[in-house]
């Protein structure tokens, strides 16, 4: 049984005004005509054969956004775990993998970002089947995404031998960086050795714990002691405040895969994004003849490559390339498609003003 363990504590901020603190992009269903959010639809992307329950992952404060969803989806999770303040994702993955190796420590588990698309998922279930051989042998596997430019947002994964233990396609890590600088992530694209961490993990629960105790003991012993005094509401795993408040905030590629030895790779090509600014959700979008993706109430004339979205009012646009206009009812942002970066940005400059 493989058990889906789905992260969803992220703020979105730089698909703003759409995402916002209160209801991140997870919870919005952005991508194509669908109805369904990026939650449910990373919820049902692991669902079947070979799977256990979801356990997800959140801020005390989506907890009723995070149930609703579940229960319109149809999806029972086996438990939503509440972080009262956000540690970033290696203290979230480690409550995850303490709750289930109190049942079965070689339990394995499927960690999942909340806010990603996967067009292919057949390509996505062959990968996580070939990973199951080599983390039930003790490896920390990532999924790699070919790189197409020099992306400094994402880790990079050095590709090593292929593994011999393990079913073919499944290959050693040499070394994994997360998030380089420009100048770095342009020559690993160039060398063809490296590929983009998709941010998805498969792992036994007790591999992580062995390998975060080594290398992050403050963390192991807050998220430990968070679990044991934490409190159970209904489906609602609420943690300690103070226990989980000490633990130190760092991410799973910082604090784990950028020290550990045991991290292996599964090279896949599955359509996937990680919808991280309004550009990248333009990339995956169909467009209309002259580029467009226009969605709501939206006027054109001579305007090419950009990305409209009216939820109430009209928008009507002329004579511009490669712009992002955002309009909600309460805000309207618009930005050049190549700086859609900077939308994280104007979300600091508006917390800031308070
Ligand atoms: N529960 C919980 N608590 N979830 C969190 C927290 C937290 O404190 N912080 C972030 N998350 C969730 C986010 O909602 C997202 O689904 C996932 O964990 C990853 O966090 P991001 O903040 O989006 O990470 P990133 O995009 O900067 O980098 C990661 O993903 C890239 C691919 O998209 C890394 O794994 C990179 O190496 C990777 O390339
Ligand atoms: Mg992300």
């Amino acid at each position: 049984m493989i058990h889906p363990v789905i992260l969803s504590g992220g703020s979105g901020s730089r698909l703003w005004p759409m995402s916002r603190a209160g209801y991140p992009k997870q919870f919005l269903a952005l991508h194509g005509d669908t109805q369904t959010t990026m939650l449910q639809a990373t919820a049902k992307r692991a669902q079947g054969e070979g799977f256990a329950a979801p356990l997800i992952v959140c801020n005390e404060e989506h907890r009723f956004i995070v149930a609703e969803q579940l229960r319109t989806a149809g999806i029972e999770a086996s438990d939503i775990i509440l972080e009262p303040v956000g540690r970033n994702t290696a203290p979230a993955v480690a409550v995850a993998a303490l709750r289930l190796s109190k049942h079965d420590p070689e339990a394995l588990m499927l960690v999942m970002p909340s806010d990603h698309v996967i067009l292919n998922e057949e390509a996505f279930h062959g990968a996580v089947a070939k990973a199951a051989t080599a983390a039930q042998q003790g490896a920390l596997v990532t999924f790699g995404i070919t790189p197409s430019s020099p992306e400094t947002g994402y880790g990079y994964i050095q590709r090593g031998d292929e593994r011999k233990d393990s079913n073919l396609g499944v290959y050693n890590v040499s070394r994994f960086v997360e998030k380089p600088d420009q100048s770095t992530a342009q020559q690993y694209l160039e060398s063809g050795e490296y590929v983009w961490n998709s941010g998805i993990f498969l792992f036994r629960a007790h591999t992580y714990l062995e390998v975060l105790e080594k290398y992050q003991p403050a963390m192991y012993e807050a998220a430990s002691k968070a679990l044991e005094h934490s409190q159970q509401d209904l489906s609602f795993c609420r943690l300690d405040t103070e226990a989980f408040a000490a633990s130190p905030a760092d991410s799973i590629d910082y604090a784990v895969m950028e020290r550990t030895d045991q991290a292996a790779v599964v090279p896949v090509d599955m359509g996937w994004s990680d919808l991280g600014a309004w550009s990248a959700l333009w990339e995956i979008e169909e467009k209309d003849e002259l580029g467009n993706v226009a969605r709501g109430d939206v006027l054109l004339h001579d305007t090419h490559n950009s990305y409209i979205h009216a939820d109430h009012a009209m928008v009507a646009v002329a004579g511009m390339d490669n712009i992002i206009v955002i309009a909600t009812d309460d805000a309207v942002m618009v930005a050049d498609k190549n700086n859609a970066q900077d939308v994280k940005k104007l979300v600091e400059k508006l917390k800031e003003q308070g």
